[in-house]
């Protein structure tokens, strides 16, 4: 190997991009042998989306910020790869690194692909079976093109096997999500938007939806947001909203939502707020009586924490948060989610489970393997070139 520094360029987009790639920069920035690059698609651009993970899980800023922002998702891929593309053209990294299954996922995968550029995917392997969701597509074709495959759970790489992908590119590493939270965890803070809002534990429920079959039509929503007052009655439910979800509830003019402008909450209602930081909406998760979700991640992050899931959708993709953790998938029928709460709260949990390698150290145990292939690679450059 010659003495300049192994190039990585990890891609973040979308939110839940940012708690899986703060933990590997930080542990490739400690590796003199390597130059960690940082390129932000801008997928996701509110302060609220997107920089207050910066702050808030340290991660240094981008080094490229492609700015591509909102559009219909071949929009918005087509407009990342161009943009993604020009990028790498100039700068050829030795190995992109993508996450999860956002649109940016893909869209840096296929153009680093189409470069010859070694593509490692983090949280590979899952699957929903559900090709109506951009995700599970997404998922599909990152995980076809990359070289290098970093799974989560067990169940990846049975996928992984069906759809015959080399074992020796998949390897069970654990998950960088985890090591944010229990870094997050490590992080004393005296004020959070709980203490604001001075909820004890376990006296409130929280609630995120954001998946279009969830919240597009605003009669599934209308109904979904009623069974949740009902049960708001009991407990207060916490309802930060993603902006497409909020916007969809301000035209529709929804009113089982109440807005919370600041201060306690001092009445059992549905409360809507703007979307939460990662530290606090961490923090009103793990004290919270039970959690209602459509996404992937909170799945994963309850079962962490030990806090009971309801999962409001048909499928998942992460099932050891059901066989080893404390999440139920409920469908998206507004009773039966109504239903299964009330059967949820005031109850004992069951001793909290971990599922395994989610330990805080997946970043470590990621490292190594993606130098160890770009040395292989640069290795075998190095023996093409004829003198
Ligand atoms: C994306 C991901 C989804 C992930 C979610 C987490 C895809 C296909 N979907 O969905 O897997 O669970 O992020 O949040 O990549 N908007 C803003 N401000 C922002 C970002 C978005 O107002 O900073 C609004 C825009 O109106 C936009 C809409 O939200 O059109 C949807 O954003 P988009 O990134 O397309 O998809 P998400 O629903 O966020």
């Amino acid at each position: 190997m010659g003495s300049s520094r192994i190039r990585i360029m990890s891609i973040v987009g979308a939110r839940p991009n940012m708690m899986k790639i703060a933990p590997l920069m930080a542990e490739l920035r400690l590796d003199r042998d390597v130059e960690p690059i940082l390129v932000h698609t801008g997928q996701h651009y509110d302060y609220s989306m997107s920089q207050v993970f910066f702050d808030q899980l340290r991660m240094p800023q981008p080094d490229f910020n492609l700015g591509v922002g909102s559009g219909k998702h071949h929009e918005q891929t087509a407009e990342i790869m161009r943009r993604f593309g020009e990028l790498v053209e100039s700068h050829r990294p030795d190995m992109v690194v993508v996450a999860g299954d956002v649109n940016s996922t893909v869209a840096c995968a296929l153009v680093a692909a189409r470069e010859s550029i070694p593509v490692a995917h983090v949280e590979a392997g899952l699957r929903s079976f559900d090709r109506s969701m951009p995700e599970e597509l997404n998922r599909i074709l990152t995980d076809r093109l990359a070289d290098l495959l970093f799974t989560t759970e067990e169940s990846a790489h049975l996928h992984l096997a069906d759809e015959g992908i080399a074992p020796e590119k998949v390897f069970f590493v654990g998950n960088l999500m985890i090591d944010s939270l229990v870094a997050a965890l490590r992080q004393p803070r005296e004020l959070s938007l709980r203490s604001e809002l001075e909820l004890q534990p376990r006296t409130y429920a929280v609630l995120t939806l954001h998946r279009p079959a969830n919240v597009d039509d605003p009669l599934h929503l209308a109904a979904t947001l009623d069974a949740v007052a009902r049960l708001a009655k009991r407990l207060p439910v916490i309802f930060p909203a993603h902006p497409r979800t909020a916007a969809i509830i301000g035209a529709a003019g929804l009113s089982a939502v109440r807005a919370w402008r600041g201060g306690p909450i001092d009445e059992p209602a549905l409360w809507m707020m703007p979307p939460a930081s990662y530290l606090d909406f961490l923090d009103l998760m793990q004290h919270a009586e039970l959690v209602m979700t459509d996404s992937g991640g909170v799945q994963e992050e309850t079962t962490y924490l030990g806090v009971p899931c309801l999962t409001y959708r048909n499928n998942t993709e992460r099932p050891v948060t059901v066989s080893e953790g404390t999440n139920q998938v409920v469908g998206c029928d507004p009773d039966r989610l109504l239903n299964m709460a009330f059967n949820v709260i005031g109850k004992r949990r069951p001793a909290r489970t971990v599922p395994p390698l989610w330990d805080g150290r997946a970043a470590g145990r990621i490292v190594p393997i993606l130098k160890g292939s770009c040395e292989r690679n640069l290795d075998r450059e190095a023996e093409r070139v004829p003198f």
